[in-house]
């Protein structure tokens, strides 16, 4: 049976580290607020030099430096991300260009939070068709351009980054098991960035009414995350007879500790199984889970033969799960 195996990971987050001591001089906060509320420390913010498509190309090159894999040989380039460097062209495009991967087809991918899922199921069905397929799956975002620094509901909790994946076919048992998506469009008003598209298109108007940045009803969307992120982790399981304790490692999109602990209890997953490093990058959207899973990866925490389980929610809504067999 085809699989698609994940052959090297990678990440890239940028130089400048905010922390929430800086944020309590921004905005009406404290340190102990965001803390205790979201599990988040400090977060990574982009310079002018580099925008998504840099984030996502330098992610890349580590994913592919690890996969023994020559940019030219790709066959296709997904970036996930709801902040690219320009409506047009896509980020995967330029960072097609800034590789030099000439061979391969390029598009960019929207699902806010969940768009590395979306991403990976996507390049599970191309592989799943061609055997030899290698395809780039890229989460990258910098929602700091699109964060009211003004607002404290929504600026202590996103930051800048990428993660990468270079995915292959093989016949055997390792590699990508299902992929479960989903998606609400009836809840989009409770996370949206109203200006910029054809609804509001870009004007002094737009901007005097902050419709550029994000708006969020938190306490709705931590309730419908915390419950869609269960469903969906659990119908993974099932569709594959498997339990939570078959997991060795849980990869959870990275928006709140307690987001994450609440599911984690749900589950009765045990901490160790359980990867967080939102305290260091906050939410980065689409390039929490990559970031994570590249992290993990690096540190030995995945081993051959470990059920990984990959989970996210994001802005839509949209959510799912995937389940690999490393
Ligand atoms: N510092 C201090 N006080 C604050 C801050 C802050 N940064 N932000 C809000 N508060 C205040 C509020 O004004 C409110 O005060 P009030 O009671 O006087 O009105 C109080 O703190 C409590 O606010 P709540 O909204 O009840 O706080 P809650 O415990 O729900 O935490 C949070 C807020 C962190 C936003 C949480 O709801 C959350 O994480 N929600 C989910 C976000 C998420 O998962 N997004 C996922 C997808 S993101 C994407 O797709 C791009």
């Amino acid at each position: 049976m085809v699989r698609t195996v994940i052959v090297g990971t990678g990440c890239h987050l940028p130089a400048r580290v905010l922390t929430n001591q800086d944020l309590e001089k921004m905005v009406d906060t404290s340190d102990e607020w965001i803390t205790t509320r979201s599990g988040i420390k400090e977060r990574r913010i982009s310079s002018k030099d580099e925008p998504c498509s840099f984030l996502a190309t330098q992610a890349a090159k580590k994913a592919l430096d690890m996969a023994g894999i020559k940019a030219a040989e790709l066959d296709m380039i997904i970036v996930c991300t709801l902040t690219p460097d320009m409506l047009m062209p896509t980020a995967a495009c330029l960072v097609q260009k800034n590789l030099g991967a000439e061979r391969a087809a390029a598009f960019d991918l929207s699902a806010a939070c969940s768009g590395f899922l979306y991403g990976l199921a996507t390049a599970d069905n191309f592989i799943r068709n061609n055997i030899n397929f290698k395809i780039l799956v890229i989460g990258a975002e910098v929602l700091s351009c699109r964060v009211n620094w003004k607002d404290r509901n929504t600026s202590v909790l996103f930051g800048d980054g990428a993660g990468a994946v270079v995915v292959t076919g093989r016949n055997g048992r390792r590699g990508i098991l299902s992929n479960h998506l989903h998606a609400d469009g009836a809840l989009w008003k409770l996370l949206h960035i109203p200006g910029g598209g054809c609804v509001s298109p870009p004007s002094r108007q737009m901007l005097d009414d902050n419709l550029q940045y994000i708006h969020m009803q938190g306490r709705d969307v931590f309730k419908l995350a915390v419950r869609a992120m269960e469903e969906s982790a659990r119908e993974a399981l099932e569709a594959n007879n498997l339990s939570p304790q078959d997991i060795d490692l849980y990869i959870p999109h990275q928006a709140n500790i307690r987001i994450i602990n609440s599911i984690a209890e749900r589950l009765q997953l045990p901490r160790e199984k359980v990867y967080v490093n939102i305290h260091k990058y906050g939410n980065t959207s689409a390039a929490t889970v990559p970031i994570a899973l590249d992290e993990a990866n690096r540190e030995g925490r995945i081993r051959e033969g470990d059920l990984i389980m990959l989970n996210a929610f994001g802005g839509g809504f949209t959510w799912g799960a995937s389940l690999i067999r490393w």
